[in-house]
């Protein structure tokens, strides 16, 4: 099977492409990997995916710091959506399997009552313009591409550093508050389904290879607020710090952000394919990774 990854040298991008290596795999990027390719060049997207043929396109490029999304929409829409447009487009020309990656940020607007985490068959409602620029990249993908798995996920976090947000995701942003010495406020308010990219790579390995096509869910399962995430935090990597409860409303921001998006793992689930592990416990498997590359790498 050829697999061509899309944003193989990002957070999820690394790990992908570990679950893939069995297969002829190529790997392609704005910077760093072995093909150089930006997806809102139309016709590298076309060249690079009619000449390489591969049976599996998995597309995690994106533009996802919400904040600069909101200032710069312009830039958003072309990587998220118009991009996507394109990759998709390539991708039914040449009859490949499209995984595209989407997020929990589509939702938020309606929140189902009473309060449950998100199917996938609720109506998106983006409440910022990242949210709304992935909502886009998703109906272009599905008006254009027979063979497309939209792939929803939330709250990522890996080994690999995530790089549309500088290199941070919040684990680590947690463990180098507290090794600074900072004082650690997190919001009780707001919840998701926090998940880690290993868990997450294998369970899309199983999509692309079982899954028909339509949206999907994909995040650990639970839910949790982010003061809970971070608790658990400190306790799996045995730091002792304190963790102050705060609320979102204390923290300014520019940028509307749902306060609930926990998804759940619906058509896997029906379709016997749900091997996502509790938030908890893919916790404990990052930090045992985290241990054992913190290792390698000491000098
Ligand atoms: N991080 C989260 O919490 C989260 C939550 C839900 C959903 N998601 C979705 O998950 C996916 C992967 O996120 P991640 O955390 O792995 O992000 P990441 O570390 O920022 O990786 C994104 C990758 O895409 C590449 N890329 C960016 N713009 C590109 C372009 N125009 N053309 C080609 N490649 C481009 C980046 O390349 P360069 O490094 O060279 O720029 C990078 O390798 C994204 O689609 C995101 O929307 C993320």
């Amino acid at each position: 099977m050829r697999v061509l990854v899309i944003g193989a040298a990002g957070q999820l991008g690394v790990d992908l492409c570990a679950a893939f290596s069995n297969e002829a795999l190529y790997r392609a990027d704005l910077d760093g990997s072995d093909i150089t390719l930006d997806v809102c060049d139309q016709s590298a997207v076309q060249r690079i995916i009619h000449d390489l043929r591969p049976d599996i396109v998995v597309n995690t490029a994106a533009e996802h710091e919400v904040e600069q999304c909101e200032t710069k929409p312009a830039r958003a829409f072309m990587v998220n959506a118009t991009g996507a447009l394109w990759v998709a487009q390539a991708c039914a020309q040449t009859g490949a399997r499209l995984l595209h990656i989407s997020t929990d940020y589509v939702f938020g607007g309606a929140p189902p009552q009473p309060l449950r985490p998100y199917g996938e068959d609720d109506p998106p409602a983006p409440l910022n313009v990242y949210g709304a620029s992935k909502c886009a990249g998703e109906h272009l993908i599905a008006a254009i591409c027979p063979d497309y798995l939209i792939v929803r996920t939330a709250a990522l976090y890996g080994l690999a550093p995530c790089r549309g947000k500088g290199g941070r995701n919040f684990v680590e942003t947690m463990l180098s508050l507290a090794a600074a010495g900072r004082e650690i406020k997190v919001v009780t308010d707001v919840f998701t389904s926090p998940t880690c990219t290993l868990a997450l790579a294998r369970q899309l390995r199983l999509l692309a290879e079982k899954a028909r096509p339509g949206v999907y869910h994909a995040a650990c399962t639970g839910v949790c607020s982010w003061y809970e995430f971070a608790k658990a935090i400190f306790e799996e990597t045995n730091v002792q710090t304190t963790v102050t409860p705060a609320k979102m409303a204390d923290f300014q921001s520019k940028v509307r952000r749902p306060n609930f998006v926990a998804l759940e793992n619906k058509r896997a689930n029906e379709a016997g394919i749900n091997i996502m592990s509790h938030w908890r416990e893919a916790l404990t498997e990052y930090a045992a990774a985290r241990r054992l590359s913190t290792r390698a790498t000491a000098p």
